[in-house]
């Protein structure tokens, strides 16, 4: 039986997407910068346009949930999970323009360069990098300038060269971009998708021990269980270009055949891909079990993740 059904977690979910969402409407309110700084307005529309009402908000729930099983709520992990979330939009942004995915729906909506213009999307998406950073840094995050310090170097590190940037170069490169296309191994795959979708995820389960300062079992254990449900998260990806279908998700289904891409539906089967995804549903509960119950909710979450169908 479990101890969170998931009905419950995805209450849980919707209260703090709801959450998520008011803080991240304050930090790109008009108060959002002190009263100096300039904000020209296209710039301030396209950042909230690709920002608010959309998205399941699962990187900052991973960060609230893992920073409470180290006892810290409150402002400090919701401005961590806020900062994230700018990190991940602009990613998106950048991920759909024309000479990246070149998308034109996302979130059930046209996507930024659709919406407004492709300059505007770049800086749009560059504002938000930045504006992940500005918000890390602030004192509310924690009152302890060297968690703060730690929370803005594994970002940087997550969103960079060793990953999400550097998975998303990877990516490009396997479709053949750069040079002759050549399948990649499944450990190849693994790599690539740890660092362009997996980093993220992790950082956001990681942000919760650092602001927890937790030891370095606790840290180990919940660094692993982010890396576990990172790559959980991308194989459901991949099935779910396969599988679903472009209403349903809101963004373009069926495009990484199309692309040629290597992804571990292609590495291992749909049956293949499914299997993988009970193992590291199974491992994730076996990395959390010296939590306890207090693990719960991390628990379900590893559930949804590999089960997600949008
Ligand atoms: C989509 O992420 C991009 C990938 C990393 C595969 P999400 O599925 O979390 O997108 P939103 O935020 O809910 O729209
Ligand atoms: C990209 O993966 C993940 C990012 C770093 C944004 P995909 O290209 O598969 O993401 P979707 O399917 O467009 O959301
Ligand atoms: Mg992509
Ligand atoms: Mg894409
Ligand atoms: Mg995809």
């Amino acid at each position: 039986m479990d101890a969170v059904p998931d009905h419950d977690f995805s209450r849980r979910l919707t209260a703090v997407a709801a959450e998520a969402e008011s803080a991240l409407e304050r930090l790109l309110g008009d108060d959002a910068l002190p009263n100096e700084v300039l904000r020209p307005p296209r710039l301030m529309e396209a950042m909230r346009y690709t920002v608010l009402g959309g998205g399941k908000r699962l990187r900052p729930f991973l960060v609230l949930e893992s920073a409470a099983l180290f006892g810290v709520t409150g402002e400090g992990p919701l401005l961590a999970g806020c900062a994230l979330e700018c990190l991940h939009c602009y990613s998106l942004v950048h991920d759909d323009l024309p000479s990246m995915d070149n998308d034109d729906l996302r979130r059930g909506r046209p996507t930024l360069h659709k919406a407004y213009d492709e300059a505007t999307a770049i800086l749009a998406g560059d504002a938000l990098l930045t504006l992940a950073f500005d918000i890390l840094a602030r004192e509310d995050v924690h009152p302890d300038a060297k968690v703060r310090i730690a929370l803005v170097r594994e970002l940087g590190r997550a969103g960079g060269i060793g990953g999400m940037v550097g998975g998303q170069m990877l990516d490009l490169a396997a479709e053949g971009r750069f040079e002759a296309k050549r399948a990649l191994s499944e450990s190849e795959i693994i790599t690539l998708q740890a660092m362009k979708t997996g980093a993220l995820l992790r950082f956001a389960c990681r942000a919760g021990g650092i602001l927890g300062q937790a030891d370095a079992s606790a840290s180990a254990a919940i660094d692993r269980y982010g890396a576990i449900v990172g790559q959980a998260f991308q194989i459901a990806d991949d099935l779910l270009d396969v599988e679903s279908d472009t209403a349903t998700l809101g963004k373009a289904a069926g495009k990484d055949a199309a692309a040629g891409k290597g992804t571990l539906v292609t590495a291992l089967g749909i049956e293949g891909a499914h299997a993988k995804l009970d193992e590291l549903v199974a491992e994730a509960e076996t990395v959390l079990k010296p939590f306890g119950a207090k693990a719960d909710t991390l628990r379900a979450a590893a559930r949804f993740i590999a089960n997600r169908r949008t």
